[in-house]
Order: structure tokens, then sequence, then C-alpha cells
């Protein structure tokens, strides 16, 4: 069986470091080791909307500020398909047969979407589209017959969901959906960076973020001033590694290389944790370190960044192109679907003449 992966980003704001460690670093690595026969990776705008449908120009803005970042942390066009969601009318086809695949109960039990609600005060009047985005994905997943599902953590109950929708439709039809596998990062602090404010979550509201086209002045302002562990007042004071945002993003990001480089007094990671908890070692010195290693990672992203944005009508291309290679594959599963559904009159020659006979006689 072909490998495929296919993930995406909904487009409601630039993608920050969060993103970057959570998904889109793994990304890269999975589309250059060459293991997978196709990658598609969407921009999913049709779902932006089921959230943010008074604001469509958010929606437009943000299109070019993903496929930037995408381009920025190097996946590359030639090795994956980047596409818009909406262009797919597929996509909703799908969704649409899928939707007698689901109960009612099923969503509102959906963690993802329980927790989504109350975030957005949706409790008292939730958009129809917006209590149905599972099943959507769910589509989108399908239509690519993806066997891989790169996402965050928070994107498991979708999975599951998922996988329950083809289990159900193959047992109910015939066998021609794939159950796609989630794939996340192994590294623990990867899972949820949090904010610099030591937040759990990273967010645009909470001014917390870190983003991928930061300048590195404000990479190194953001850093600087970044919540660490607030009893740890003097230098000679023992410190707190655990739920300390700094701490959390070098084990997100560095590597042992790193200390040659930048800071070696030290060997390794854990021998900077020992120190800063036995005390003697201050928060600026640490931060330094971490600005350094970030700068490290994020300079060609930024490097690369600069080179397409001279060129955004060739973003748009590269986005259009990825969308034609995108549909052909959502419309060839769209019709082995419509065939296994027995709504594919047109092509059903076989059915067309027993209906003759049957007149006939
Ligand atoms: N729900 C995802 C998010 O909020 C975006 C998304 C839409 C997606 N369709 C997808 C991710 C399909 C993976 C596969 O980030």
């Amino acid at each position: 069986m072909s490998k495929i992966i296919l993930t995406g980003d909904r487009p409601t704001g630039k993608l920050h470091v969060g993103h970057y460690v959570g998904s889109l670093r793994g990304r890269v690595e999975l589309q250059n080791s060459g293991k997978f026969d196709h990658i598609y990776i969407m921009i999913a705008d049709a779902q932006a909307l089921t959230d943010n449908a008074d604001n469509p120009e958010k929606v437009r803005q943000n299109i070019i500020e993903v496929a930037l970042d995408y381009l920025s942390v190097g996946l590359d066009p030639l090795k994956s398909s980047m596409f818009i969601q909406s262009q797919i009318s597929e996509l909703c086809e799908l969704a649409f047969y899928y939707m007698n695949l689901v109960t009612v109960s099923r969503l509102q039990r959906n963690p993802t979407v329980k927790s989504e609600i109350q975030m957005r005060n949706f409790e008292t009047s939730i958009p129809v589209g917006f209590f149905t985005y599972p099943i959507s994905q769910a589509a989108d997943i399908t239509a690519f017959k993806a066997t891989t599902v790169p996402v965050g953590e928070d994107q498991a109950p979708m999975i599951e969901q998922t996988k329950e929708i083809v289990r159900k439709f193959n047992g109910t039809y015939a066998e021609v959906l794939v159950e796609p596998e989630i794939l996340l990062p192994d590294n623990k602090a990867c899972l949820r960076l949090p904010g610099t404010d030591g937040k759990a979550k990273m967010s645009k509201s909470l001014n917390n973020c870190i983003y991928l086209s930061d300048s590195e002045e404000d990479v190194k302002k953001k850093i600087m001033s970044m919540y660490t562990d607030p009893n740890h007042l003097r230098v000679e004071d023992p410190g707190q590694v655990e739920g300390n945002s700094v701490f959390i993003y070098l084990d997100a990001f560095s590597k042992t290389e790193h200390f040659g480089a930048y800071l070696p007094d030290y060997a390794s990671l854990q021998e900077l944790k020992e120190h800063y908890m036995r005390g003697g070692l201050g928060d600026v010195k640490v931060k330094k370190f971490l600005n350094a290693v970030l700068q490290e990672e994020l300079a060609p992203i930024r490097e690369r960044r600069k080179h397409f944005e001279k060129d955004i009508p060739e973003v748009y291309q590269i986005l259009k192109k990825g969308t034609e290679e995108a549909r052909e594959k959502a419309a060839a599963t769209l019709s082995e679907v419509k065939e296994a559904m027995k709504i594919n009159y047109f092509e059903d020659l076989t059915m067309i003449q027993e209906q003759a006979k049957r007149y006939s006689e």
C-alpha cells in the first residue's frame, strides 16, 4: 500500500514556533526522508470559516501568510502538494455523504469540539458547520487515502473520528477508504509549547507567541522577557525547570552541538538544568543561550521567506498547481466512493442494461 501524508492548518493567523516544533519541522523531515509516495499539505480555509464565517477577509489574508510559512520552513512544492481546501469541492461532497454515518451524540462527545465550543462561547448557538467539522476533516483525510497524519496532540480525537467513519463506510458499502494513523512528535516538549508568558497555550490574543516571521530583534525581545520561575529572584536562588518556559523551549530546540557553539561551560542541557536547580545560574544567561539556539533555527527560515515574499504571484501559482494535483486524487476517491454507494448511475452501464431488460420483459 502506498504511504501518503495529509495534514494542514487553519489560516487564522501566522504560524508560530509551537506549530513549528509540533508539526512543521516534522513534515519537512518526512518530506525529505523520501519514505512517502505523496505528501499533501492543506490550507484549511473552509474549516477556518466554520468559526470565522463573519470574517472572510481574515481567512483570505492568512492564506498567503500560511503559504509563506510553509515555503519558508522548507516545504518544497516539487515534493509536496500544497493546496487550498475550499477549491476542492469533492471534499464537500464526501463530507455530505459521511454525515449519514455519524450521530449527533458522537459529535457532541468529541473532546476537541467540546473544548472549542467552550473557548468560543458557542454553548447556546453552535453553527452547524462548526459542529460538523470533524466530518469534514475526515473527508480531507480520506479523500487522499492518507495513511499518516502528522498533527498536534489536540487533533487526536479528529483522527479517531475519521477512523470510525472509515470503518463504518467500508463495512456498509465497500473497502474503499483507508484508516489513517496520527503521527506525533516523540519529544514531549514539542507536543505543546507554552506561550512566552508561561501560559499553556500560545495564542495571538494573549500576545505570547514567537512567530516564524518575527524579526531577529523581536525574537530576542520576546525571549529576554520570557516567563521563567517566579521564585528564582536572585542568581544564587535554586530555580525550577518544570513549567519554566525557557527550559521547555530548550527541551524542544536545543541540541548537544549548541552547547559547544554557544555555551561551552556546559556539555548538555541536563548539566545546565542541574546548575539552575542548584542555584547560581541567572535567567539572563539561559535566555541568551536560548536566543542563540532559536536564532540559528530561524535564520534560514527568515532567508527563505524573504526570497518568496519577492514573488507573491508565484506563491499563488504554487498553491494553484498543488490544488490541481490534490483535486485529481480527491476526484478519484470520490468516484470510488460514489460507486460503492451506488450513486454512479451514468457510469454504471451494466445497471442501465439490467434496468432496460427488466422493463422489456
Ligand atoms: N483541524 C486542524 C487544525 O485546527 C486543521 C485541519 C483541517 C487538518 N483538516 C485537516 C489537519 C486534516 C490534519 C488533517 O489545526
